[in-house]
């Protein structure tokens, strides 16, 4: 499949980038940008107040519109005249804003509404997956909650305590499949859909579970070549031992779990054919793939496809590109992945993400209260940070959200990494004890480590 990759007029230097998401993620991203020396200046829409905090180049936010209305993010295009708009929010690519910034005339990196559909709709991705031998889970979809009980009361006879996962069709910040053990948590699990976005009309998913270890991978692509990026590894229940409700992530480590082998699978069968797929169906992807993936006896198999970074993945894993990554954006751009090859350092990261206490859930009282400590944090070497939840007002630091913050420490290996990491935090606290954040992301890989190290 070949299509013609439209003009691409761009200046050389004293670029500037429209970059539209508001969170931790988008400031990871918008610190890549400032690394080239072609970038100038980057607008975050709307971005959060911590993004331009101590920023080396012009960094600046607007507010003025909104992720779920495309013609807010076009008015803040006309407003500024990017040389490049970067949408990385999953809202705004699902609601067509590639689209409609294109046909206006902008030169934007990001999936357009028919690709993200890989991501916004859940059910057309897995028949995407099954029309192109993509290794899934099996599902069954559901359009009304008694056809739905009926088929669980059949899954669990003789099986009372199958893993199963009902699953929202539409988007829901990493929150929309519910683990179901046993045939009354299926059933209230089915009942609560009603409580989600469904995008493509209230259809609902039930999905085997399937034992394994998770896995994030990322790539671009150009719509015919591909880059693979580092693996990673979210942390996604609130509190340790992975107990809790979802969040849209606790704390993540890159690289995580993929060996050799199962990066050469994941290749194969996921993303090459990911790629091909949608290539031949004329609907070509052309953007940042991240695949959310499980190891079954060694084997990856897909959970999802998402049309962006992940949060707080992308923390972890964009930091150790050392190729200019304007240059590779351009590169995706221009129909030119082929001349580009992906330079990446051999470091650990490891990020843990502070939240508001009460998060997912209610975290009202933790509202404007104070955070302190950041500034020390910042201070260590190889720590970096990445804000979320947080508003500035006259240099104070104040709580306005539930992930607030991502410490990301870099070390040679997984001990230095998540030592640096823990150390970072334990110098920040929030007015009335109320920073919540998991003590134990990077536990598998340490162990993962020892083992190797036979200790
Ligand atoms: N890390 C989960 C997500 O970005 O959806």
């Amino acid at each position: 499949y070949k299509e013609k990759i439209y003009c691409f007029f761009m200046p050389k230097e004293d670029l500037t980038i429209l970059l539209i998401g508001s969170g931790a993620r988008e400031h990871t991203i918008s610190c890549a940008y400032e690394k080239s020396p072609n970038v100038k200046k980057i607008i975050i829409a709307p971005g959060n107040d911590f993004i331009s905090y101590k920023r080396e180049k012009e960094v600046v936010t607007d507010k003025n519109c909104s992720l779920k209305n495309p013609s807010s993010l076009l008015e803040i295009a006309r407003k500024y005249k990017p040389s490049l708009v970067d949408v990385a929010q999953d809202d705004a690519l699902a609601l067509g804003t590639v689209d409609i910034l294109k046909k206006d005339g902008f030169v934007v990196f990001g999936s357009r509404k028919q690709a993200a559909r890989i991501e916004w709709d859940k059910r057309w991705s897995r028949e995407f997956m099954q029309r192109h031998g993509i290794p899934h889970p099996s599902f069954r979809y559901f359009e009304n909650e008694a056809d739905a009980e009926q088929y669980v009361k059949d899954l669990y006879t003789g099986n009372s305590s199958k893993l199963l996962y009902v699953k929202a069709t539409g988007l829901c910040s990493g929150k929309g499949a519910l683990k179901s053990t046993s045939l009354d948590e299926a059933v209230k699990n089915i009942i609560r859909m009603k409580d989600f976005p469904n995008g493509a009309g209230k259809t609902f998913l039930v999905e085997e579970g399937l034992e394994g270890e998770e896995f994030s991978y990322y790539a671009i692509s150009d719509g015919i070549i591909y880059r693979l990026f580092k693996s990673a590894q979210d942390n996604k229940t609130v509190f340790n031992f992975d107990e809790g409700d979802q969040t849209g992530g606790m704390g993540v480590v890159s690289p995580a779990l993929v060996t050799k082998p199962i990066k050469d699978e994941i290749e194969k069968q996921q993303i090459s054919k990911m790629i091909n797929g949608m290539a031949s169906e004329q609907n070509p992807y052309r953007g940042i793939i991240y695949l959310g993936g499980i190891v079954v006896n060694g084997k990856p198999v897909n959970i999802e496809y998402n049309a962006r970074w992940g949060d707080p993945e992308c923390q972890v894993v964009l930091p150790s590109v050392e190729t200019d990554y304007l240059e590779l954006v351009k590169a995706c751009l221009e129909g030119k992945l082929n001349e580009l090859d992906i330079k990446q350092d051999n470091k650990t990261r490891v990020c843990i993400v502070g939240a508001s206490k009460g998060y997912p859930n209610d975290y009202s009282q933790v509202k404007g209260k104070r955070i302190f400590g950041i500034d020390e944090a910042l201070k260590m070497e190889g720590v970096n940070i990445f804000g979320a939840g947080v508003d500035i007002i006259d240099g104070r630091l104040y709580v306005n959200g539930g992930r607030l913050f991502s410490i990301v420490a870099e070390g040679k290996d997984i001990l230095e990494a998540r030592q640096k990491a823990y150390s970072a935090i334990a110098r920040i606290s929030i007015e009335g004890n109320n920073l919540h954040y998991r003590t134990d992301i990077g536990w598998r890989d340490v162990e993962r480590l020892r083992k190797m190290l036979g200790s």
